[in-house]
């Protein structure tokens, strides 16, 4: 096993083990339960209302608008939804160009298929994880300027859908000035930063629209469910509307007046959620606090990194992540950290690397993302082993 993968494994067995006290298996991620999720689901269940219309619906989706920094917000079943509906919203379609990281969750990119549209895979940068601001511009300076907006390789650029990786929030509102110049709209892939901000603004409420996850492993879960949140009252009418089966108001009448989703979060994950979202501070808290060990911890251990916020981001440390020099380094720091009963993981592969989306178009050389593939290991990241008393 090389030095530097044996130190840092060592720090963080003794780490857990030790001064955290943690026993058996380790999580990666788990979301932590108390009495007021087993209240609200309990009352959920009492009312009857367990599936798609109820209180907690509405609750759900003004606490979540609310701690995005936005108006409105639109539950969905889960985040991949979220993301599809409001690229459909939003008029992307068959045969536009949407423009997303090499380096994500599928998710992102299924979502963009979904429509019909297709993506063009750019670099990441190395501070944020994200998008590449720079490679962007890059991008869109190559693309043929028509009447109706930029075309590369014949295919209209009709989005960008940056993804705040792991709670790292970046440069959005930049991205949407860059874009803005040429016609392209900007919507977040929010999924991994409910809470984290940049610049004081919250993730989720630095573009037209954003999408959120609340899966299992996520900051605050409702078990499965997704939202959009925006500022756009239009907009989230409009997508309450098809992600609920596009059903027209009309009494007790089944019409509906086009094709719609049935994207619906049911009441009963919606109650879950609620009882979740009363606690995100202190989630983050416990967050960022473990991420402030995790920095100390591997401070001074040789070619280690731990990855910390960027300048003026808010981080909420979603997935907490190392960096080791190389790829042999990190994949022997995952088998050693699995033997040890720790659950760790290597970051994704990059998506022009799936079988399905091999001929995609991509820009560029991809160095940056292919290299934070190579060498990022995400570790445990639960709020709960932050117990008030470590
Ligand atoms: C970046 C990103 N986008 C989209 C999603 C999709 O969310 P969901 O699993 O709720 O469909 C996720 C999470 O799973 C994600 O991490």
């Amino acid at each position: 096993m090389t030095a530097s993968s044996s130190s840092a494994v060592q720090r963080l067995v003794s780490f857990l083990r030790e001064d955290l006290g943690q026993q058996g298996r380790i999580p990666l991620h788990a979301p932590t339960f108390g009495r007021r999720e087993k209240d609200y689901v309990a009352d959920c269940i009492d009312s009857t209302y367990v599936s798609s219309v109820g209180d907690y619906v509405v609750k759900f989706e003004n606490e979540v608008a609310r701690r995005s920094g936005c108006a409105f917000g639109v539950a969905t079943m889960n985040g991949t939804a979220a993301i599809h509906a409001l690229l459909h919203t939003l008029g992307v379609g068959r045969g536009d160009l949407v423009i997303c990281p090499a380096l994500t969750f599928v998710a992102t990119v299924n979502a963009v298929l979904y429509t019909g549209a297709q993506p063009v895979f750019l670099d990441s940068d190395p501070d944020t994880l994200g998008l590449s601001l720079s490679e962007v511009e890059r991008f869109l300076q190559t693309c043929e300027q028509r009447a109706d907006g930029v075309w590369y390789e014949g295919q209209r650029v009709r989005a960008a859908l940056p993804v705040h990786i792991f709670g790292h929030v970046i440069d959005v509102v930049r991205l949407s000035e860059i874009c803005a110049a040429y016609g392209v709209a900007v919507v977040e892939d929010a999924a991994e930063s409910l809470g984290a901000s940049r610049d004081g603004r919250q993730a989720g409420s630095l573009s037209v629209a954003a999408a959120l996850s609340f899966n299992g492993n996520k900051v605050v879960t409702t078990g499965g469910g997704g939202a959009i949140v925006t500022n756009d009252e239009a907009l989230a009418v409009r997508l309450k509307h098809l992600t609920t089966t596009a059903r027209a108001k009309q009494g007790w009448t089944f019409f509906h007046d086009e094709m719609g989703f049935n994207y619906r979060m049911p009441n009963l994950n919606a109650a879950l959620g609620f009882a979740q979202m009363e606690q995100l501070d202190d989630f983050i808290c416990a967050k960022r606090r473990l991420a402030d060990r995790y920095e100390a911890l591997f401070q001074g251990c040789a070619n280690v990194q731990f990855v910390k916020e960027a300048a003026g981001v808010r981080s909420n440390y979603w997935l907490q992540a190392i960096m080791l020099p190389d790829l042999t380094a990190r994949n022997e720091a995952l088998e050693s950290l699995h033997a040890e009963g720790i659950e760790a993981r290597p970051c994704w592969t990059l998506m022009v690397d799936l079988p399905y989306l091999k001929d995609s178009r991509r820009f560029g050389n991809l160095t940056v993302a292919r290299d934070i593939e190579s060498r990022l290991v995400n570790i445990p990241s639960s709020p709960s082993l932050m117990t008030p008393s470590v």
